[in-house]
Parts: structure tokens; C-alpha cells; sequence
């Protein structure tokens, strides 16, 4: 028997026995980098909108608990390999029934407004801008009492979730949960004048209502600032009793291209989504170059170089979600710069 029979009949021997030889999983004795799985990709607003009045034609709520359309590149089945986004659209009277589940979500209304998500026992309004958390394992349902349609980009950290195999999920009761909090209340229990009883006691935050109004006024007011090179004017949206990132397993953030801002190029580890909530602008993700404008959603995958201009005489708004904050708990967060 050759040398490499006896290789192969050993490796036979070895797969029978469900064990691997680390020299059949390949030659790593070289210089390597990340390579993102998916590539990146964009969906284009006319066919999310058309997409969402056709499923409010053909489907109620009783047939889909969630009017949800996903963003799916064309060889990932998420939107990131660490995050999912899509649409949602509750028509006026709709509910949208109660549950939790181990997933984070975040919601943050692009069209209409009037509607509201309660989220254990809080009633938050959603008017649009608006963005509302719903963190791990906490109740919430969606109610659209306006006259018109709402639409908010859903944003979850699904893909974690089923990675770690640790799914959960519960009905509640009834249709909709009982408001039992009074109006603002955590916007008062988690303001700057909070109450003593406040404890941080959990890695989940508190779910949260960040008004548009007050990030509108934020980048009025900040707007003027050099701001980051790669990014523009960011604004977090942080953790209201921590200031760490919006959830544990992700971060939201508006960015603002001002009127001709042109960005240097940078990559790091972290994947990002955005949608053009405001305006329009070029993105060079690697060798493609993406035109968007309002409406508009994308995907940078992790590692790849890209770069951002706004061409236009009017502020582009970027709604921003990312995976970062895992990847700096973990300690694998890297970003290069490009020099030139
Ligand atoms: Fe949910
Ligand atoms: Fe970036």
C-alpha cells in the first residue's frame, strides 16, 4: 500500500470513528484575513414598499403575526451574518399580539406615525424617526390607532441568536399586554433628574423610546462639528442607564453626511446596516459603488473597505445598525485606516 493509501485509509478509518485530521482541514501555515461570506448588497425602496402594500393586500395579522419583509442578500439568508433587518407595516385598528422572545429588537419608524408598541406595561408612542427598543425577553405588541399606515425598519440580532442555539419565545395571554405605567414613564425614570429606586441590575437596558424630535435638535444643534472621518456626525443611541451601546448584542446610531461630505475609506470587523433615512449619497463598499437615496437600504459586510460622499446640497441621515458592540466584548474589533 502507497504512503497515501495508507493517508487515506487512516483518514477513513479516523471519519468512522467521527474524528478529523487537522491536515485534512487545510493549509494555514500563511498569511490570511477575514473574508465576509455574503457580499454586500442593496434594496432599493420602491421594491420594500411594493413589496409591504402587496402583503397588506394579500395577509392579516391573523395569518402573520408580523407584516415583516426581511432584507436577504443573495447568498446569506440575514442581512448581515450577525444581524437581521427588514420592514414592517401595521395597517390603521391593526394589533399586532403580544410576545417575547430571546432576540433583541430595535424599531424605527420611516413612514407614518401614531402608533404605538407597548413594551412591559409602557405605552410608547411612534411617531416618525422615532426609535423603540424591545430588548431580550421583554413583552411587546404593536397597535396602529392613527388613520394611516405605519412602516418601521425592524432590526434584530436573530442570527446570534440562532448561532448560540438558545431560542426562546412565549405568547402572552391576550391579544395586547395592559398598559399598566403612566405615559413617559421612562422617560422620566431614566432622565437626568431620576429617581433614587433607579439601580442598573441587569446586562439588558430598560426598553427605550428615542424621540426623533430630540435627535432632529441633536444634529441641528452638533451638526457644525468636524465630526468622524469615516462616518460624519454619529450620534449613538446609547443605553440610557449605562451609556453602553443600544443593546448587548447591537448598536444603533444616525450618522449625517453634511452637503458635499466626502468620508475617508476605512474597514473593521463589524458589519453594518443603513438605510437612508434622509437624503441621498454614494457608497464604495470594496469595488462596487452603491447610489442611494431616501428609502434605500444596505449592507457593508465586515472587513470591507468603504467610503461615503454626499453629493447633493442638502444633509444625508443614515439610520445605523451594527454589530460592534460584540466584537468589542469579545476583544475582536480591528479597523484599519486607509492612508492615502
Ligand atoms: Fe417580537
Ligand atoms: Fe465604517
Amino acid at each position: 500500500m502507497s504512503s497515501a493509501d495508507a493517508l487515506a485509509e487512516f483518514n477513513r478509518q479516523l471519519a468512522d470513528k467521527h474524528l478529523l485530521g487537522f491536515w485534512n482541514a487545510g493549509n494555514i501555515a500563511e498569511t490570511y484575513e477575514p473574508k465576509a461570506s455574503y457580499d454586500p448588497h442593496i434594496w432599493r425602496w420602491q421594491d420594500v414598499h411594493d413589496g409591504l402594500i402587496k402583503a397588506g393586500e394579500l395577509l392579516t395579522l391573523e395569518q402573520t403575526a408580523r407584516r415583516f419583509i426581511g432584507f436577504h442578500t443573495p447568498n446569506k439568508f440575514r442581512t448581515t451574518h450577525t444581524l437581521a433587518m427588514g420592514v414592517q407595516l401595521v395597517k390603521p385598528g391593526e394589533v399586532a399580539e403580544a410576545h417575547r422572545h430571546t432576540m433583541g429588537a430595535i424599531r424605527f419608524v420611516i413612514r407614518g406615525g401614531g402608533a404605538q408598541t407597548t413594551v412591559n406595561g409602557e405605552a410608547f408612542p411612534m411617531q416618525c424617526g422615532d426609535l423603540v427598543t424591545t430588548p431580550n425577553r421583554t413583552w411587546h405588541d404593536h397597535y396602529n390607532g392613527s388613520a394611516e399606515p405605519i412602516i418601521w425598519i425592524d432590526g434584530t440580532d436573530l442570527p446570534m441568536v440562532k448561532f448560540f442555539e438558545i431560542s426562546f419565545g412565549d405568547m402572552y395571554p391576550t391579544l395586547q399586554q395592559e398598559v399598566t405605567k403612566p405615559r413617559d414613564y421612562s422617560a422620566y425614570e431614566l432622565g437626568p433628574a431620576r429617581p433614587d429606586w433607579v439601580r442598573n441590575e441587569s446586562v439588558q437596558p430598560p426598553p427605550y423610546r428615542y424621540r426623533w424630535e430630540d435627535t432632529e435638535k441633536a444634529l441641528a444643534a452638533l451638526g457644525e462639528r468636524p465630526g468622524d472621518p469615516h462616518d460624519g456626525i454619529v450620534l449613538r443611541y446609547i443605553n440610557p442607564l449605562t451609556g453602553g451601546p443600544t443593546l448587548p448584542t447591537l448598536s444603533c446610531e444616525i450618522h449625517m453626511l453634511r452637503a458635499g461630505e466626502r468620508t475617508k475609506s476605512h474597514r473593521h470587523t463589524s458589519s453594518m446596516i443603513y438605510h437612508a433615512f434622509r437624503g441621498s449619497g454614494v457608497t464604495v463598499i470594496g469595488d462596487q459603488t452603491f447610489e442611494w437615496s431616501e428609502g434605500d437600504s444596505f449592507t457593508i459586510p465586515q472587513w470591507q473597505w468603504h467610503q461615503h460622499t454626499n453629493h447633493s446640497k442638502d444633509a444625508a441621515v443614515l439610520f445605523v445598525m451594527n454589530d460592534k458592540p460584540v466584537l468589542d466584548a469579545l476583544g475582536f474589533y480591528r479597523e484599519e485606516t486607509q492612508t492615502k
